[in-house]
């Protein structure tokens, strides 16, 4: 029986042996949610790390607050508390050059690539039919371009040296349709496409290639007043108790959101030596949710 609780689930713990001491990875959107949550997870497997966010340069518009300098710094401490080194750096993954720099500055500061955590995403809503040209492109452009940005380079990197591992963090909004999100679920099938492109032309270089399909998942992106007023429209002032209630039949298992550990340790698997034969795949994290499509 599901707990309907704010914390329905305590977040899972990476093993105690760290498993990727002295590798380097690339990690977009890092300031919070499901990027702090990677952040955190490879920085205990030992992980030194690159991380990259926009903070309060997102563009406006978003149904959720925007990311602050503070939250990043957050990010940082709780990184470095872990005793790994840690390049942070304010970029905007739409910009061409910014990838390159991200790839960059892994393999000059920190000495090599190992892996790459595309995860920087946005989302602007509204009916499809009353959205403007630009509104729709600015989400395909971090969304789909910026990924992109960052790949091409981290590919050619990993393939050279024959040793790699990417993930792309897309979502279950990815494999369905969903009513007024539609440029962000357009970004996210395109993404799985990428990269099992991606996979194809890494294959005969043993680098790997794969997509994390979160499904709703408890980080800013999810909460707010905004998000809580959507979930109980009947309300004048719902809580983030109430948007817990009215979504918990939002996944099979009875949770309105998984947790952003419960996505990263996800990733973590996708990054092990272990999974070096897994290549162009999808992974959902999603509380059975993918099971009711296919
Ligand atoms: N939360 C969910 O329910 C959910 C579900 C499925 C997939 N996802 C995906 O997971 C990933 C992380 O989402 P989240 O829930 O942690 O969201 P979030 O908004 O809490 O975090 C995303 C971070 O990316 C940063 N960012 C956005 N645009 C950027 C840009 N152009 N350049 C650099 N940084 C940028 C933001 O500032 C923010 O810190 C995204 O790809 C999202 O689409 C989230």
């Amino acid at each position: 029986m599901a707990d309907h609780s704010p914390d329905p689930v305590p977040p899972p713990r990476p093993t105690s042996t760290p498993r990727f001491q002295g590798r380097v990875a690339v990690i977009t959107g890092a300031a919070r949610g499901i990027g702090r949550a990677h952040a955190v997870y490879l920085a205990r497997e030992g992980c030194d790390l690159v991380l990259c966010d926009i903070l309060e340069d997102l563009p406006d518009g978003t149904p959720y607050e925007k990311a602050t300098q503070a939250d990043f710094d957050e990010t940082v401490r709780q990184v470095e508390t872990e005793g790994v080194r840690c390049v942070a750096v304010k970029a905007d993954v739409a910009d061409p050059v910014a990838g390159r720099d991200l790839v960059e500055r892994a393999t000059q500061q920190l000495g090599r690539l190992d892996f790459l955590v595309a995860n920087a995403a946005l989302t602007l809503e509204g009916k499809l039919a009353d959205m403007d040209p630009v509104t729709f492109a600015t989400v395909l452009r971090v969304n789909v371009n910026g990924v992109f940005h960052v790949l091409a380079p981290a590919l050619k990197a990993m393939t050279a040296q024959r040793r790699g591992r990417i993930v792309v963090i897309a979502s279950g909004a990815g494999r369905k349709g969903e009513p007024e999100a539609g440029p962000y679920v357009a970004s996210k099938w395109a993404l799985i496409g990428l990269a099992k492109t991606a996979a194809l032309e890494a294959a005969e270089s043993g680098v790997t290639v794969n997509v994390v399909l979160p499904g709703p998942t408890d980080t800013p992106m999810m909460d707010g007043p905004q998000r809580w007023k959507e979930a109980v429209p009947e309300k004048d002032n719902p809580t983030r108790a109430d948007y817990i209630e009215a979504k918990k039949d939002a996944t099979p298992m009875g949770y309105a959101w998984v947790k952003a550990e419960d996505v990263a340790a996800a990733t973590l698997f996708l990054l092990t030596d272990e999974a070096r034969f897994i290549s162009g795949d999808t992974l959902s994290i999603d509380a059975a949710d993918v099971a009711t499509w296919t």
